[in-house]
């Protein structure tokens, strides 16, 4: 038994979607979670960079005595996780990448065409690609960068043709020419156009990773013992930028779900 929080880690406030899974699965558990608003997005920065802000928030977590890191953000997840696990040694870290991976490399056969769509740096790393691999080395991949997502989508553009249009510019060629069936949302910010992305192309098997992540702490949880036994109090949510497209997005995805009565006290404090 652990009562210590759980601590969130995104670019943005994409990570803000695979909260809900956490939340609803595990009750007890409570959130620290960072986006970070004021220097997103990652997806197309140096590696380096990646790496430098990656590890002020991993440290800033881990002054909050968090039992666990989670970085739902796949730029971060594809780049310097192993760099964040040998500068916290002592605390669990958890990507993205390998769940997910993990998944698709079970659910899916040589008959089936996987598609990756993330940012330009995720795609670049070839994480997903080598990762699935490695589970499955029989499947076959395939990956597209789609870098005008993030931006539109963190200013709302959602629910309109504009965006629809944009889906298309990158996956209608991408999805027709390479037959792809399945479709992994390698972005924590793409759960927010899975509808558009289904409207459009119906036959597709969409994997959002996001769900994926749940299963990943619950092992790590059962494994090391550490399940919180009682309900911790308030989630955290720290952002440093507190945008008005940061508190938008959070209205966006909690006033939909069940979640809305405890995100009303939620606590914002701007990383100072
Ligand atoms: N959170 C990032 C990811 O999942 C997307 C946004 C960004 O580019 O920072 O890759």
């Amino acid at each position: 038994m652990d009562n210590r929080p759980i601590g969130f880690f995104d670019s943005g406030l994409g990570g803000l979607t695979a909260v809900p899974y956490l939340m609803q699965a595990l009750p007890k558990e409570r959130i620290v979670y960072f986006g970070d608003t004021a220097r997103t997005p990652y997806g197309s920065k140096a590696v380096q960079t990646i790496r430098s802000f990656s590890y002020q928030i991993t440290d800033f977590l881990a002054s909050k005595d968090v039992k666990m890191i989670v970085v739902p953000c796949n730029t971060v997840s594809s780049t310097c996780l192993e760099d964040l696990r040998a500068r916290h040694p002592q605390i669990p870290i958890l990507g993205i990448i390998s769940p997910a991976a993990r998944y698709v490399a079970e659910n899916c056969t040589p008959e089936n065409k996987v598609g990756i769509i993330g940012t330009k740096v995720t795609i670049a790393s070839g994480a997903y690609y080598k990762k699935i691999l490695k589970f499955n080395p029989r499947l076959d991949i395939y990956g597209t960068p789609c870098p005008a997502f993030v931006p539109l989508i963190e200013e709302g553009i959602i629910q309109n043709e504009i965006m629809d249009l944009t889906i298309q510019y990158y996956l209608d060629h991408f999805i027709g020419y390479n037959r792809i069936d399945t479709l992994v949302l390698g972005c924590t910010h793409y759960p927010l156009i899975r509808r558009n992305i289904t409207k459009l192309y119906p036959d597709l098997t969409i994997v959002d990773p996001s769900e994926q992540v749940l299963t990943s702490i619950m092992d790590t949880l059962s494994a090391t013992e550490s399940f919180a036994e009682e309900p911790q109090g308030e989630h955290i949510f720290y952002a440093s930028d507190l945008s008005e497209n940061f508190l938008n997005m959070i209205n966006r995805i909690f006033q939909s779900s069940e979640f809305a009565i405890a995100f009303k006290n939620l606590e914002l404090e701007g990383l100072k």
